[in-house]
């Protein structure tokens, strides 16, 4: 009796050991509980790779301690910040780059040109905030909460929960780039993208049939438009159902594959999450024989209406609705598929309240996920739904890198997942908030991101095509997209100029491949966004704070659009140069590029897609500090495959030092096992009042040599 008693002791105290006590679990990184926290409605975690281990206590002196408290039936997380704090984050948000007084609403909603709400809902939740205090350091904020909430920031950070009382994480660091490393750390990385999905994709609502997608493509080669990827919409399936294909409009479609892959294209084609309800449909059949649809609060399988028109939908929070899930991939990616676009998955419900599921629909769960219902769940059906998407397509295709875009999300689907913004439209205003919007969701973790380029609805000017091109070029995903009742928005539909515009951004974006790749690269190490806000050149300058139309990639390129209106640019060297022939920019609309002193910025040639690219010649371009120096890194492997993760990759270090009229250029091999090669080098000075081009020289690895300018 007396050791059963002793054991119930031990049981409670480490329980309440680990629930009531706030605790530092990493390197000033602490989790907070509110009283009485029920860990039940909210791990294991979906945000946090693992059950975060407690290192300590939490020191005195810690800032941004929060207060936890339920008002009108709500829980309530807030967190103080001192005068001069900037705020970031959130995630998928329209408006500005800097957060501070807004509002966002943390419900995954189909958001049709962002109209519903005025915005303040869209495909997405990050509960997340980036904090910059005046002095440069910053600091962090997860709630850990799936439930429907509210971030309110007008005085302080406030998450509002209509679910039960959650825990917050909180990260302190002495730059914003720590702070993010941190979360992804926290939240896990991107894993490296196929090197195809850093190319030009373009998409409508629909190419269908195969004749028009094959005309597509081959006018992309015709025109000598740089392209990687044709996307399929979901007019190629046989009445909008799933895992198939219309007969009369695709009736081959490993053809259609075949045909892009001999051009040197990619193809991405829709998955949706809602099945038609009709007997015979395998997929139906086969759902409903495993028992895998989501269900009403009473139990019955829910039904709701989509593109096919009724639906069930798969409760993926059960590993068997999961796998059986990601089973369905095998056949289809055997015709040639080599990415998937997982859309609607918010989920989207044309006749359920407020455009999703009702709340109280009932998810089984399984394995280490609680049955619960909808509300709990809604926020990460579509990171269940691409994890198992992802799972089955790398069983399918163990040796390829998957590829998939979601339209949902929540804090940490970068891990399975690329993503865009959702059905923007063609305007002035979606346009220049595709920046803030990219950067945001870079700063919450998701790195690999970009709007439709161009706008998805209303019809769009060549005048505005043109100046989005223009700058879009440069975003971490770079897709155009159209809906189906407007204006074709090929880079070839609005005439002779417009064309070419987007020939030269296009262009651009080819010739920076290899820094792009690089910085992909960098990103699925350390969680950096691969499109910087321009607060990252100086966190400690108050006047970058708000800049949100001008934008960094990496650290080294700074790309102004060509309609910013008096952009706060960082102090220090950074010079202005182009990529066409050294000369002035080729038009009006293409952006301004600068490159930081102390830079060397690896440049490819112009190729028409990445089966042609090659790093065998470079041209560096090299901006150099107030010592004469520069540097730059290089990083390459196959492009696609998992070699990389067994140490078949190259990582080069180019490192510039100005004597007199020459520079010596080191190129060091700094990591990994793949042969060095001979390469074709030339360098380009910029200076800041002119440009000299080198000879193209070779080089080899661990090699100095004396460049003559
Ligand atoms: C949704 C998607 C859009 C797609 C359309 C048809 O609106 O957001 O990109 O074209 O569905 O599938």
């Amino acid at each position: 009796m007396k050791r059963i008693r002793l054991l119930l002791q031990i049981i409670l105290f480490s329980a309440s050991s680990i629930f009531a006590g706030n605790q530092l679990i990493g390197k000033n990184v602490a989790v907070f509980y509110p009283p009485h926290y029920n860990p039940k409605p909210h791990q294991p975690s979906f945000a946090l790779l693992q059950e975060p281990k407690a290192i300590g206590k939490i020191s005195s002196e810690w800032k941004n301690t929060p207060s936890f408290y339920a008002k009108d039936g709500k829980s309530v997380a807030a967190i103080g910040f001192a005068k001069g704090t900037s705020l970031y984050g959130t995630g998928e948000v329209t408006g500005s780059l800097l957060r501070n007084g807004k509002t966002v609403k943390l419900w995954n909603t189909d958001n049709f040109k962002y109209m519903a709400d005025g915005g303040k809902r869209l495909y997405q939740s990050h509960p997340w905030v980036l904090g910059v205090n005046a002095d440069g350091t910053a600091f962090g904020v997860i709630a850990d909460n799936t439930w429907k909430q509210q971030i309110d920031l007008s005085d302080s950070i406030r998450f509002i929960s209509e679910g039960p009382a959650f825990r917050v994480i909180i990260i302190q660091r002495n730059s914003p780039q720590e702070v993010v490393k941190e979360l992804a750390s926290l939240i896990g990385k991107m894993q490296m993208p196929p090197l195809w999905a850093l190319g030009y994709q373009q998409c409508r609502f629909s190419y269908v049939p195969d004749t028009r997608i094959k005309s597509i493509a081959d006018t992309f080669r015709l025109k000598k438009l740089p392209c990687d990827v044709i996307w399929m919409d979901i007019d190629y399936m046989e009445r909008f159902k799933i895992f198939t294909f219309d007969k009369t409009k695709i009736p081959d479609p490993k053809g259609v594959n075949d045909y892009l892959h001999a051009k040197g294209f990619h193809s991405v084609w829709m998955i949706d999450p809602g099945v038609k309800i009709e007997k015979d449909y395998p997929v139906y059949e086969s759902g409903t024989a495993g028992n895998h649809w989501v269900q009403t609060a009473d139990g019955k399988e829910f039904h709701g209406s989509v593109w096919p028109g009724p639906c069930v939908f798969p409760d993926y929070t059960r590993p068997e609705t999961r796998s059986w899930w990601g089973g369905l991939y095998k056949d289809y990616m055997a015709t040639g598929v080599d990415g998937v676009w997982n859309d609607m998955n918010e989920p989207s419900v044309f006749d359920g309240p407020d455009g999703t599921m009702p709340e109280n629909n009932h998810h089984r769960g399984g394995g280490d996920l609680q049955a619960d219902v909808h509300q709990r769940y809604h926020n990460v059906y579509g990171m269940l739904m691409v994890k198992a998407s992802r799972e089955g397509i790398l069983a399918a295709n163990p040796e390829k890198r998957p590829f998939i875009l979601s339209r949902s999300g929540y804090l940490g689907s970068n891990r399975y997942a690329a993503t865009w913004t959702g059905d923007n439209c063609s305007s002035e205003e979606h346009m220049q908030w595709s920046i803030p919007m990219t950067l945001n969701l870079g700063l919450s973790g998701q790195p690999f991101n970009g709007p439709d380029m161009g706008g998805f609805g209303l019809n769009a000017t060549g005048e505005l095509f043109g100046q989005w091109v223009a700058f879009g070029a440069f975003f971490p995903f770079v897709r155009g997209h159209a809906t189906n009742d407007v204006n074709n928005k090929e880079p070839w539909a609005f005439g002779e100029e417009i064309e070419n515009v987007s020939r030269t951004a296009l262009n651009r974006r080819y010739q920076l491949l290899p820094y792009y790749y690089t910085l992909f690269h960098e990103s699925s190490v350390n969680g950096l966004p691969v499109m910087r806000p321009l607060f990252f050149a100086d966190a400690k300058d108050s006047t970058l704070r708000k800049e949100d139309q001008a934008f960094l990639v990496g650290d080294a390129l700074l790309v102004i659009p060509r309609w910013a209106k008096n952009p706060a640019l960082p102090q220090g060297i950074w010079r202005s140069f182009n990529l066409e022939n050294n000369g002035a920019p080729t038009d009006k609309y293409q952006a301004e590029l600068k490159l930081k002193g102390g830079s060397i910025l690896p440049v490819g040639k112009v190729i028409q897609n990445t089966t042609e690219y090659s790093t065998d010649s470079l041209t560096l371009y090299v901006s150099l500090d107030a010592q004469g120096k520069a540097v730059g890194t290089l990083y390459e492997d196959a492009g696609d495959g998992f070699g990389y993760k067994k140490g078949e990759y190259l990582q080069t270090k180019f490192s510039a030092i100005q004597k007199g009229d020459n520079i010596t250029l080191t190129l060091n091999s700094i990591e990994g096992k793949l042969k060095t090669k001979v390469r074709q080098i030339q360098l380009i000075l910029i200076s800041d009042t002119d440009t000299k081009t080198s000879k193209w020289i070779k080089s080899s690895e661990h090699q100095t040599l004396n460049v003559k300018l």
